[in-house]
């Protein structure tokens, strides 16, 4: 599948658009007798940007998910997807260390402790480096490269150095936290320095834009303008990078598509038979980790049920936990304390044939999710802190009958567009159980009302029109720079 064309640095050749990120948009396996298969991950951003990737010649340079793997390029859907590969070592010290035990932990309001050690973040710039050189390799002259997010932040420095020709987009997808706790980072201003490489940064909300610019005011030498930061380069003119807000979101027309069709609809009646017919189905779906709140979701659920202010009969709780990070310890200990509570509100009030959790530590396809959210009548997003929350958007698009509630917590980004939501604020467990009450109880025309505005703003905001937004914002700052 190698195309030697591909392979050297020419930048007379090369692509016009490369984007590099932590992963590649495929899913590999290798079985028991080293057999390498590979099947589409098609998330959010490879759909966002099919319009540019069809237009333009592209490429995607992202780690294959298995450690100690050399895989060849491989051309998917008209993209070049180059894989960069990472030792057993350094996906524990790169991506299970610095960038899941120490800035997402950091990111996140330090929910969870972060770790800090200067073994991990020397592995931390090592990959980067790598990344950064691939992507250099990629890129034709005067190419647009975008880099995705926390795992990467110092390759618009390293690409910069290296190709000072490339327009250079970053986009944080978590959130940027405040400056008192950023300052923590013992690696504060070479973490700012690589990524004020970029010409423009974008992050989920106004809020993480401001901190950002704070943050650079006080631990860089850059100075800040409104949304633009001055970078001295030590030749007199200074090099000017920009800071905006771009809220990602869903491919909600697809979402919206699967959840009309006759298969999801019938599924959506099946599950729901399944379940008993109960009177309210609330429904969480939730990567594993420790910032989506779901114990406070859980320990507000449980407290009505004891309460008889929701039925244990006539309620049930589907709470979806996809595998995550399994490696790291917090991850482990979530998950332990996870299964001890839906346990012990299930010991308590279940009835036979009847649990009023139904807990699934799995992953399911598209197909099945718009199912399980058309039959939701109540969706819980209780996150303690979120870059965006694309779950929201998801249960919204898949909801055209306009029933349905969406319980939102005010510390997800989705939280700054989807204001008709009932907005929560998660660590107040009583104001948690009223609102999880009100959604129960909420009559259908006030669903009605509710989930109409909320489609509005999703159906009209989807990922293409985010992607279109950055790119054409990137390519204005280019031309004015
Ligand atoms: O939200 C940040 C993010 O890195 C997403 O891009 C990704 O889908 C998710 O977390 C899961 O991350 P991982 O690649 O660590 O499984």
């Amino acid at each position: 599948m190698s195309d030697p064309s591909h392979a050297g640095h020419d930048p007379t050749d090369g692509h016009g658009l490369v984007v590099v990120a932590n992963r590649l948009p495929i899913d590999v396996s290798v079985d028991e007798d080293g057999v390498v298969s590979w099947q589409r991950a098609p998330g959010g951003l490879v759909t966002a940007l099919r319009p540019v990737t069809q237009a333009t010649s592209s490429a995607w340079v992202g780690w294959g998910g298995q450690p100690d793997l050399e895989l060849d390029p491989l051309e998917v859907d008209g993209t070049w997807l180059v894989p960069v590969p990472l030792s057993t070592d350094e996906v524990a010290q790169y991506y299970e260390g610095f960038s899941n035990d120490t800035l997402w932990p950091l990111y996140h309001d330090v929910i969870s402790p972060p770790a800090f050690h200067r073994s991990w973040w020397d592995t931390y710039q090592q990959v980067n480096r790598r990344f950064a050189e691939v992507a250099a390799a990629q890129a034709a002259h005067g190419a647009t490269v975008w880099v995705q997010d926390y795992q990467l932040q110092l390759v618009p420095a390293m690409l910069r150095e290296a190709r000072p020709d490339l327009r250079i987009g970053f986009f944080l997808h978590i959130p940027f936290p405040a400056q008192e706790i950023f300052a923590q980072l013992p690696w504060r201003r070479q973490v700012l320095e690589g990524l004020l490489g970029a010409d423009l940064l974008g992050f989920q909300r106004a809020g993480g834009a401001t901190n950002f610019l704070q943050t650079v005011r006080r631990f860089s030498d850059g100075t800040t303008r409104g949304p633009l930061v001055e970078i001295p380069t030590g030749n007199g003119e200074p090099r000017r990078a920009r800071v905006g807000t771009f809220p990602i979101s869903i491919d909600s027309g697809r979402v919206n598509a699967l959840a009309r069709t006759e298969e999801v609809r019938a599924r959506a009646a099946q599950l729901r038979a399944d379940l008993g017919n109960p009177q309210v189905l609330l429904l969480g779906v939730d990567r594993l980790d420790y910032t989506k709140g779901i114990r406070h979701r859980l320990q507000a659920y449980g407290e009505l049920l004891e309460e008889g202010r929701l039925s244990p009969e006539r309620t049930v709780l589907v709470q979806v936990a996809s595998p995550s990070r399994e490696n790291v310890d917090a991850y482990a200990h979530l998950r332990d304390e996870v299964e001890l509570t839906v346990g012990r509100i299930n010991g308590s009030f279940a009835t036979v044939g009847h649990p009023p959790v139904q807990y699934l530590y799995q992953s399911f396809d598209a197909t099945e999710m718009a199912a399980l959210f058309l039959a939701a009548d109540v969706m819980l997003v209780t996150a303690l802190r979120d870059g965006m929350n694309l779950v929201a958007k998801e249960y919204v698009a898949a909801h055209s009958d306009e029933r349905g509630v969406l319980v939102l917590s005010e510390f997800a980004g989705a939280a700054d567009e989807l204001t008709s939501a009932l907005l929560v604020n998660p660590h107040d467990i009583d104001g948690m159980k009223d609102a999880i009450f009100t959604a129960a109880t909420m009559d259908p025309r006030q669903q009605r009302r509710r989930m109409r505005k909320l489609r509005r703003r999703v159906l009209t905001h989807d990922v293409q029109a985010w992607s279109t937004q950055f790119l054409d914002a990137l390519a204005e700052v280019h031309r004015t720079a």
